[in-house]
């Protein structure tokens, strides 16, 4: 296999602490790097880099890892655009509209929902995204859960269970018997095609004891649990994902502080979503206060029809900046290393030798321009698995 080595990087984000000037980034400045066979083989000064097969020169742009999405929900068909109009006339969010996005899901034949799913898969690799996680929760029957994920399977291995979206509506008066299906034949039919199991903890979904219900269900299946934790209110979401292990916490939009110790000594990650805030006008969660606890923070689009509809990764990390008092270093680790560890990952989310060749190009001299340029398509160049994308 021809190898390839990118020159001439203004400014290269490695997340490899040991390396360039030992921040947390390991930031390089005028880098190369070589790739070969899908992999990081070589990174260093662009003057002492190794001859290649294939030579790109970066003509001094910044290069990061490529983006690492660990938390969205495009298994779905249908359109919410009344839903968010209404919304910014000053409607509350209130999840309700997931019923609309279930009732069109489970309308639409297999080629729709995949097509769907593939074309936005595309929109978010041109934004700089390599590695996406995807969910089910828009089917809410067994054979209808089972067929999201068997479609999501055929593009990422990133993929939840999430029959525990809200209560099915066959089982509205009864969202005890709907956990039991979850917990048994639905996550049965649903485990061989998933990574993970989520559960949506919040009031008018699932309290805390349902919660726990399926995701030890789901362990017991081999699958990693996460949790859509503390999203509307304060609930047992968060304390839950911790006590289980889970690898992330997500939304995480109301915390005390117990909540932050218990997501630091369990090495939890908080997936924090600023998409969701901003398109459903609430208040962002503090990462400052994540951060100075001593938790590992993680952004996401959470890209969806109803409550986050970006698949923006830079937009994130701007609002992230702006909104949620991250540095733009810190927002860039989360959203690449961050995102990684959200999903357990060694291989993405940071440039060095042996990792992925996942590796996203920007229109800029360094990072820091995708939250000082925000809205601005920064993104030149896309590799991933060494291959060029975009
Ligand atoms: O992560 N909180 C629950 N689920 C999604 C919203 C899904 C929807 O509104 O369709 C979320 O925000
Ligand atoms: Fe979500």
């Amino acid at each position: 296999m021809p190898t390839t080595v990118i020159t001439h990087i203004g400014s290269l984000v490695t997340n490899d602490p040991a390396r360039g000037d030992g921040s947390p980034l390991g930031l390089v400045q005028d880098a190369a790097l070589v790739i070969e066979d899908g992999a990081v083989a070589w990174i260093g000064r662009a003057s002492e880099a190794p001859a290649a097969d294939e030579v790109h020169d970066a003509g001094g742009r910044a290069a990061i890892p490529g983006f690492v999405d660990s938390h969205s929900h495009l298994v779905y068909a249908g359109d919410r655009t009344a839903e968010f109009n209404a919304r910014m006339s000053g409607r509350p969010y209130t999840a309700g509209g997931i019923r609309t996005t279930v009732r069109a899901t489970r309308e639409a034949a297999d080629e729709e929902l995949s097509a769907n799913l593939g074309a936005h898969l595309r929109e978010m690799l041109r934004q700089g995204t390599t590695t996406v996680e995807t969910k089910s929760g828009y089917g809410l029957t067994t054979d209808q859960e089972a067929r999201a994920l068997r479609l999501a399977r055929e593009h990422t291995p990133e993929t939840t269970f999430l029959g525990a979206h809200i209560v099915g509506p066959e089982f509205e008066d009864d969202a005890d018997a709907y956990t039991a299906l979850v917990a048994g034949e639905m996550l049965d039919a649903c485990a061989p095609y998933a990574r993970y199991v989520d559960a949506f903890c919040e009031k008018g979904a699932f309290d805390g004891d349902q919660t726990r219900a399926i995701l030890t269900a789901g362990k017991a299946k081999g699958l990693i649990p996460r949790v859509h934790a503390n999203q509307l209110s304060h609930g047992p979401g968060i304390q839950i994902a911790a006590e289980l292990g889970a690898a992330s916490a997500d939304h995480c939009t109301h915390t005390d502080d117990a909540d932050l110790a218990a997501l630091a000594d369990s090495g939890t990650v908080a997936t924090l979503l600023p998409g969701c805030e901003f398109s459903t006008r609430s208040p962002y969660p503090d990462a400052r206060r994540f951060l100075e606890a001593g938790v590992t923070v993680a952004l996401s689009t959470d890209c969806n029809p109803g409550s986050s509809y970006t698949s923006s990764m830079p937009f994130c990390v701007a609002v992230a900046v702006r909104e949620m008092n991250m540095t733009p270093d810190e927002a860039l680790w989360s959203a690449t290393a961050g995102g990684a560890r959200a999903l357990l990952r060694d291989d993405v989310g940071r440039l060095a030798p042996g990792a992925r060749a996942d590796i996203t190009l920007l229109d800029a001299p360094s990072h820091v321009h995708l939250a000082y340029r925000p809205g601005v398509p920064l993104v030149a160049g896309v590799w991933r698995g060494g291959v060029r994308e975009v």
